[in-house]
């Protein structure tokens, strides 16, 4: 029989076949690219066909090291997030115009690749325009000097530029095949960033210009949804999001888009001369479970590792060295708790109402005046959020027959309507006390004089008049000298009755040494929202020809704010000398010479190459509380794989290398002003709210990432701008003292979904290659104090360390409970601890383990 062909021969089909076999090829091939595209909805973000609930978390490449990578995004991943959200730095790829470079700290590509071998997936916020406390915004500083320019506004040369990084970054993805589209990880990018409040003020070139960046972007037909944050005016069809500390009330420009929020402050940034934010860990999970319960379907923690602002990187200016942003995992690589963890069970608790989240709308009942249920029931599933917004008040409230209790500032978590499995004010998870240990490396130093520059300098260039210093510098140093000569009579009326003249400096910033004839005068510096200085100080002249020589210190080029790129740095007048015969001299417009960099830097004597190229001094010849001072030593890499740093209180202000690459920028001596005050997790968080460090240095801890330092002979290279005692220096390892964990006996566990009568269990585990060594403090009733601090309450179980420490036999071996393990877990209940010692009333269980 000869063989038919079922599709084409008609004779074996009747039309109503046919048309039935074509619909199913064309909706399965309809199938096909629904499942391999991502789309979007009112709910959320469509992948696969599938509506998502997703929980993202920020980590920027160019803040760790390509080493760092891989255990930075597995311990993501471990803590429940499906996307890693990044920028990408411009002026990290494109040094100078058309010159792009994508290696090491760069390497964008590998970078996304590690996160698809996680398996997941990768929010590029292209930008290009960053913000991220980054220098410049991410903008190249070459970009400021082509002709025409201004900066994120409807102008023809930005535009241009802007279009041709942007298609330069897409063409990569899709060369890599890095969007989901492709098979690859993306599944979301960015333009512009937080454009809104600049638009609002701008005004109609404002308007041109989102609509242009919008239609530019989709037209790169990436096959993955553009969003752009912080943009009410959003065009279609890119999804206008939110960034804040709290996100619940924000609701998309359209109902068919989803609610998202790119930005949720893990803690804030630091600045030097200010003290260090953080953000407790009940407050961040309470804003997540209220944007989850009113809607929200996509959350990015900003930041969930923040990192290092390594070399000149930071912006502001004076955003630190530190980026670690109070972030769930640590500037060093660590998780950190109880952020992490607590974290961790939000998301797992999110998941398991996923279901519902994705199939039905709230229904929203009030519960108490400050109080709420909002209720996810679609025809399979059903999932609560019950709310206390009271900042000051515990309620009690009835929800569906049964009672719950609620702490203050909290939301507990019901994926099946029933059974509370979280609450956000309730820690599970333990947390840890960490601290910088000595590393045993000993230091000795060598050191070098940086001159003083004067106007005799013949690499010196002179001009009449004080010039802007980016524009002379163009930010490839942090420093410029402007020098000058005074003369002075011999009959001058103060050289005889010793009445100092006043010189006085006015400098758009950022910090500046005056040097009178060789000496360092003094140093005037601004700050983050005020960078402009004032030097104002009588100084010591002598008949003759005095030599003035200011060090104008660049920390960093602005960020955010209109225009930025018309902000000007350095001295620009007016300088003045008062108390003369002649009165007020003004020295602003007589000959001014200018060094662009240090001699150091343009020996190299920071590099392993340039660094034998002068003469260094060592032994008792090294310089102590000098300014202008370079130091090296070379040191042996401490044993072990903790995470390095360097202890930098004893010195004041400079740069640090560690064989040729730079740490950044230190600056111990700017203290951070203001108190720091008890932080209560309740009530509205700000930036300011809860701070640390006050009174201390803004940073004291600058991290060597291990991947810089070889075995043996490394080299640590130091600039001193004002004087420091080198000997103060040392090599610390961050290391894990103790853990702890600090239960309720009532608080709701995960796993009482499956078991409805499972009690929360109190975990303890030392990072991989520590063991519990001791038991310090362990008290079941109402125990005080936090991690490192807790003390017996008036009621205690006085068993309570017997379960820690319990030796008992598995087989023919005796075993530890907890102390000689890595981990372990013990149930909060009274029995294990020999009965209730407080009968009727709400025990805890704190418990601090040292790991060693
Ligand atoms: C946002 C901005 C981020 C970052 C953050 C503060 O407004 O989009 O890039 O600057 O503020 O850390």
């Amino acid at each position: 029989m000869k063989k038919k062909n079922l599709i084409f021969d008609s004779s074996t089909m009747s039309k109503t076949n046919v048309f039935l076999l074509f619909m199913l090829l064309f909706c399965s091939s309809l199938a096909f690219l629904v499942q391999a595209s991502v789309t979007y909805d009112h709910k959320s973000i469509i992948i696969d066909g599938k509506r998502k609930i997703l929980i993202s978390g920020s980590i920027h490449y160019p803040r760790s090291t390509p080493e760092m990578w891989p255990d930075l995004i597995q311990k993501a991943k471990d803590g429940g997030l499906d996307v890693i959200q990044t920028y990408v730095f411009w002026n990290g790829h494109e040094p100078s115009p058309g010159k792009y470079y994508f290696e090491d700290r760069y390497d964008l590509v590998k970078f996304i690749k590690v996160v698809q071998q996680a398996g997941l997936y990768l929010h590029l916020r292209i930008g290009p325009y960053v913000c991220a406390e980054w220098n410049f915004g991410g903008f190249p500083v070459w970009l400021k000097y082509v002709p025409g320019m201004e900066f994120r506004t409807d102008n023809g040369p930005f535009k241009a530029a802007m279009q041709k990084f942007t298609e330069k970054i897409v063409g990569m993805m899709k060369e890599e095949k890095l969007f989901q589209t492709q098979g690859g990880p993306i599944i979301l990018s960015q333009i512009e960033n937080e454009y809104g409040p600049v638009e609002w003020e701008i005004g109609a070139p404002g308007k041109a210009y989102t609509k242009w960046a919008a239609q530019m972007a989709v037209g790169l037909d990436t096959g993955v949804p553009w969003i752009m944050c912080k943009q009410e005016d959003t065009p279609d069809p890119l999804i206008d999001t939110c960034n804040g500390f709290y996100c619940e009330n924000f609701e998309p420009n359209r109902k068919t888009k989803p609610k998202m929020w790119t930005e949720a402050w893990t803690g804030w940034y630091t600045e030097f001369g200010a003290g260090v934010p953080y953000r407790p860990a009940e407050d961040m999970a309470y804003s997540v479970a209220r944007f989850i319960q009113n809607r929200g379907s996509f959350i990015n923690y900003y930041m969930y590792h923040g990192g290092t602002n390594f070399g000149r990187t930071s912006g502001g200016p004076f955003i630190a060295t530190s980026y670690d942003y109070d972030a769930p995992i640590d500037e060093f690589g660590l998780i950190r708790e109880p952020k992490w963890g607590h974290l961790r069970d939000l998301h797992k608790a999110i998941k398991l109402c996923e279901p519902s989240l994705v199939s039905a709308d709230p229904t929203v009942t009030k519960l108490g005046n400050n109080q709420e249920a909002h209720v996810f029931q679609s025809k399979s599933s059903c999932a609560a959020f019950l709310a206390n917004y009271d900042p000051k008040s515990t309620a009690t409230v009835k929800f569906a027959n049964s009672q719950y209790y609620l702490p203050a500032w909290s939301v507990s978590i019901l994926p099946d309507c029933k059974t509370e499995v979280y609450n956000t004010a309730r820690l599970g998870a333990q947390s840890a006390v960490r601290y910088m240990m000595p590393s045993g490396s000993e230091f000795d130093w060598q050191s070098y004089n940086e001159e003083t520059a004067s106007a005799d300098d013949t690499d010196a260039s002179t001009m009449f008049g004080l010039w802007e210093q980016i524009n002379v510098t163009r930010d490839a140093t942090d420093y410029l000298w402007y020098m000058t000569d005074v003369n002075i009579g011999a009959n001058e009326g103060f050289l005889k009755n010793g009445q100092n003249p006043q010189l006085t400096v006015m400098s758009a910033g950022h910090v500046l040494h005056v040097f009178v004839n060789g000496k360092l005068a003094a140093t005037a510096f601004g700050g983050l929202s005020n960078p402009k200085l004032t030097f104002s100080e009588n100084i010591k002249l002598n008949a003759g020809v005095n030599k003035i020589s200011l060090l104008s210190v660049s920390m960093g080029l602005p960020n955010v704010g209109v225009h930025y790129e018309t902000w000007n740095a350095g001295v620009l007048g007016p300088v003045t000398l008062k108390g003369l015969d002649e009165g007020e001299r003004d020295l602003s417009k007589q000959k001014w010479s200018y060094k662009v960099g240090l001699k150091g830097e343009s020996l190299g004597v920071n590099t392993l190459t340039g660094s034998s190229s002068v003469e260094w001094v060592e032994g008792s010849l090294v310089a102590t509380n000098q300014p202008l001072t370079w130091y090296k030593v070379t040191f042996n890499a401490p044993a072990g794989n903790e995470p390095l740093a360097l202890d930098m209180s004893s010195m004041s202000k400079g740069q640090i290398w560690v064989n040729g690459q730079s740490v950044g920028r230190y600056y111990p001596s700017y203290t951070a002003r203001g108190k720091c005050y008890d932080c209560d997790y309740a009530g509205i968080y700000s930036g300011t709210k809860c701070l640390s460090k006050c009174g201390e240095a803004s940073q004291k801890w600058y991290h060597v990432p291990r991947s810089w330092v070889k075995p043996s002979g490394n080299v640590l290279t130091v600039f001193e701008e004002m004087g420091g005692d080198p000997s103060g220096i040392s090599l610390v390892k961050r290391t894990t003292g103790s853990v702890c964990a600090d239960v309720y006996d009532s608080q709701p566990t995960l796993d009482s979904l499956e078991n409805k009568a499972a009690k929360p269990k109190a975990h303890l585990s030392c990072p991989q290659g520590q063991k519990i060594t001791e038991i310090k403090f362990a008290s079941y009733g109402w125990p005080k104090g936090r991690c490192g601090y807790f003390s017996e309450g008036s009621c205690h179980a006085h068993k309570s360390y017997d379960a820690f420490q319990k030796v008992y036999m598995v087989r023919k071996d005796l075993l530890q409970n907890c102390v000689g393990q890595q981990s372990c877990s013990v149930t909060v209940a009274p029995e294990v601890f020999g009965g209730d010692p407080c009968p009727n009333s709400i025990k805890k269980l704190s418990v601090e383990a040292l790991c060693n």
